[in-house]
């Protein structure tokens, strides 16, 4: 795909449902006992690839109009193939879990990705609670249940895959299941867990599983993704004349990070219609171009828009002055080398970007663009160039678009919704 500089972007953006309530919702429907129903599902790649592994463990998952699936919750079965979880993390990582904590066995495969990502922070805390694996730190490997202990774990680095496998495990044993996280990360797993009927303490820092450990199939609406809303708010923020509004966006402030670094930068952000949703706290967010200023991000604020890096740094390129971010570790182990890949790309568009240990620094400036970026299939890599493109001087074209389909399939139409210029080019 090929993007080249607009006009001002405007209107009304369409966010597609957000991943991980998606992945959370067929997978809490599918412990549950009866008919869950879900709206607003995000129909990704990476979210069917759940589906379909739930069918592989025996469960009743059906689609009945776009975003409208229907789960029926029951026993798990032993799959005799391996489960493909394809490109995504979550979904390998979460299922670790449920398959531990339902007493079945499965081997975990995925595509050459997530073939490269660490699975011991997974598969450790599991084992620590009876559960058998069978492989290292990759996949594929396999996971046979049951969960014969309790365990307190220790969530560093902070990772809402790994506390909501432990947590999903954890319903197969009536031990203690505690979770202490030093630096919060998403709490989707313990707010849908509890919409679903079973108790999770939360004090501080700790999370605790209850007594109450069934759960209780129910109507799942799903809000829109606010990783996804990230790409049109940030073009709206650098594309001169812009006003973009995103509606119905998940404002969870473990999610909100990128909002509240846009405000920090300057732009002009107002949100609105803030209200619940399941637990979720969900409202719209407008952003309107205007000057924007190079800003410090800590460790601390990472995991509130540990996705959003990406986009960020695009931001930065737009703005007067440095931004630096630190403590971006963690982007080393996502769908690429994401600190590495950024650095590459914003370089190879006339950008001066390095990384520092594991900070990354964006020294806003005149984008020039005119480059083929190289993204590894790393779909959120392509969508930032392909922003990055909107408001450079020459055309930015990403290698490889097809995997933008893992996260936001309609990306291409819904940026084209707002004006933007995003076509596809033959290889
Ligand atoms: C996710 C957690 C994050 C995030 C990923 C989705 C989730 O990963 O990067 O895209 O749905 O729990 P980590 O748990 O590795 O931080």
């Amino acid at each position: 795909m090929r993007s080249a500089s607009s006009q001002p972007l405007s209107g009304i953006f369409e966010v597609p449902g957000d991943k991980s309530l998606s992945h959370r919702a067929l997978i809490l429907g599918a412990l549950a006992e009866g008919e869950t129903v879900i709206a607003g599902l995000l129909e990704s790649a990476d979210v069917l690839a759940t589906a379909e592994a739930l069918r592989a463990f025996g469960i009743r998952v059906e689609r009945f109009g776009p975003g409208r699936w229907r789960v029926i919750g029951g026993p798990w079965r032993s799959p005799e193939q391996p489960v493909d979880c394809g490109n995504s993390g979550t979904a390998v990582r979460l299922l670790m879990g449920a398959a531990g904590g339902r007493g079945v066995r499965a081997t975990f495969a995925g595509d050459a990705s997530l073939s490269k990502r660490p699975m011991r922070r997974v598969t450790g805390p599991l084992e620590a609670m009876g559960v058998r694996i069978s492989g290292g730190d990759r996949l594929p490997l396999t996971v046979e249940g049951p969960v014969t202990r309790g365990i307190a774990h220790l969530n560093v680095p902070a990772s809402a895959q790994v506390k909501s496998a432990v947590l999903l495990a954890g319903l197969g044993t009536d031990q203690p299941v505690e979770i202490a996280e030093p630096m919060p990360s998403r709490d989707h797993s313990e707010i849908m867990l509890g919409e679903f009927g079973v108790e999770v303490e939360r004090s501080g820092p700790l999370i605790r599983l209850g007594t109450k450990r069934t759960l209780d199939a129910r109507l799942v609406e799903v809000s829109g993704d606010p990783s996804s809303a990230a790409f049109a708010l940030g073009a709206a923020a650098i594309v001169p004349g812009s006003e973009v509004t995103a509606k119905n966006v998940l404002l969870n402030p473990h999610r909100s990070g990128f909002v509240m670094a846009l405000q920090r930068m300057g732009a002009d952000l107002a949100m609105a219609n803030i209200r619940g949703r399941g637990g979720e706290t969900i409202g719209d967010v407008r952003v309107r171009f205007g000057p924007l200023f190079g800003a410090e991000f800590t460790p601390e604020e990472i995991p509130s828009m540990v996705d959003e890096i990406p986009i960020l740094a695009v931001v930065a390129a737009g703005a007067r002055g440095e931004t630096r971010i630190e403590g971006l570790d963690e982007l080393r182990h996502k769908e690429s080398d994401r600190l590495a890949l950024m650095v590459e790309g914003l370089t190879a568009c006339g950008i001066h970007a390095r990384s520092e240990g594991d900070a990354l620094v964006v020294q806003g400036g005149q984008i020039a663009g005119g480059a083929t970026v190289r993204t590894e299939g790393d779909h959120r890599i392509a969508m930032s160039h392909l922003v990055l493109g909107l408001a450079a001087e020459q055309p930015i074209m990403v290698d490889e678009a097809e995997m933008i389909a893992t996260s936001f399939p309609t990306f291409r139409e819904a940026m084209r919704g707002i004006g933007a210029k995003i076509d596809e080019v033959a290889a």
